[in-house]
């Protein structure tokens, strides 16, 4: 959710109507509390993708994807071979304490793949994803992170989600008096800005937004909500999907998407998900339980534990984990 959240001096959140002043600066509060302090539209730069119909795919087969280990993926038989995400050696610290949680990641996606990561709380799982998108809690000590051949490092988390990278937040924020539906409309048309692409008036951006309603089982009342107040943890969880679903990304990370949901509601956010995905796009889920990996299938399951990937495999890694424990996968 914060992934989207635009910061003050952008074009976006000085577009908010006067009587949305006071918000504006909440919003920003929100933001730097859960998310980026200076961000962050989350959208895919993919401009063919947007506003057309969205392809849809089965996600990777465990039996089409290599088991492979370390820094090298593998190809997997369902991805482009282009690069996407190279992370390597990545370290970091939590800003303020200096305490070393990220200890040298490495990790490669390509397009067209998704991958999980897993294993239980407090390995650093989300330090990475947020590092990722440019949390300003955490500082990068080294190691290298390209996103489409560029430094994502050296770009401002707002540029980042343009790039086509977006977040789900473990913990989705509430945003209280601005509207799903503006929110929405003012993320996607700051997208479209940047494509060079005109705005969506909001009768256009209705019928747009209507059918990604659809895709993540959402009544339309729930554009006419505050962003996420209110909403029990599945609603909030599936208008994070739905956030995905408007604005696009080439790499989506999704954390805990599955947490505090039934097996109907996690159902439906993982159609959603496997919708979305395409030969271009990429998914990489944080997770703790296997039971996701049955409605979204990975080609690539890795295992962190102190802030390192120590494993990488295909689903059986899950099952070992599931069926064993963590203490099944001992550290090499
Ligand atoms: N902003 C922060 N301030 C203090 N400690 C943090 C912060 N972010 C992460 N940590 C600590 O870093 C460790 C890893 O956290 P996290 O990345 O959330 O793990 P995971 O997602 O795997 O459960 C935990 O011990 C957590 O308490
Ligand atoms: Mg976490």
């Amino acid at each position: 959710m914060a992934s989207i959240i635009q910061s003050a001096h952008s074009p976006c959140l000085r577009q908010l109507p006067a009587r949305h002043t006071t918000t504006a600066s909440k919003l920003m509060l929100h933001a730097s509390f859960h998310g980026c302090r200076r961000p962050c539209i989350s959208i895919s730069s993919a401009s063919a993708r947007l506003g057309g119909p969205v392809r849809a795919k089965a996600a990777v087969s465990a039996a089409d994807s290599p088991v492979t280990s370390g820094l090298e993926n593998g190809s997997g038989n369902s991805s482009s071979d282009k690069v996407l995400l190279e992370v390597r050696g990545l370290t970091a610290v939590i800003a303020e304490t200096r305490q070393k949680i990220l200890k040298g990641v490495n990790l490669i996606i390509r397009e067209g793949e998704v991958h999980a990561i897993m294993r239980k709380n407090g390995s650093g799982k989300s330090t990475f994803a947020k590092v990722l998108v440019g949390h300003p809690d955490y500082e990068v000590t080294g190691g290298s992170v390209t996103f489409k051949g560029e430094n994502l490092l050296e770009m401002e988390p707002e540029n980042r989600s343009l790039a086509g990278l977006f977040m789900s937040f473990q913990s989705p924020v509430e945003i209280p008096g601005v509207s799903n539906d503006h929110f929405l409309r003012m993320a996607y048309n700051a997208r479209r800005r940047a494509l060079n692409l005109p705005e969506l008036e909001p009768l256009e951006f209705f019928t747009y937004v209507s059918k990604k309603l659809e895709l993540v089982n959402m009544d339309l009342d729930f554009l006419n909500r505050n962003v996420n107040e209110g909403f029990s943890g599945g609603e909030k969880k599936r208008n994070e999907i739905l956030q995905l679903a408007v604005l696009g990304a080439d790499l989506a990370i999704l954390d805990e998407i599955d947490s505090g949901l039934d097996v109907d509601a996690l159902k439906i956010v993982a159609q959603a998900v496997n919708k979305l995905l395409n030969p271009t796009n990429s998914v990489l889920m944080i997770t703790h339980y296997r039971r996701l990996l049955e409605f979204i299938k990975p080609g690539f399951v890795h295992v962190m534990e102190d802030g390192r990937i120590i494993k990488t495999g295909d689903i059986t890694i899950a099952d070992i984990l599931e069926k064993g424990g963590y203490q099944a996968l001992a550290s090499p």
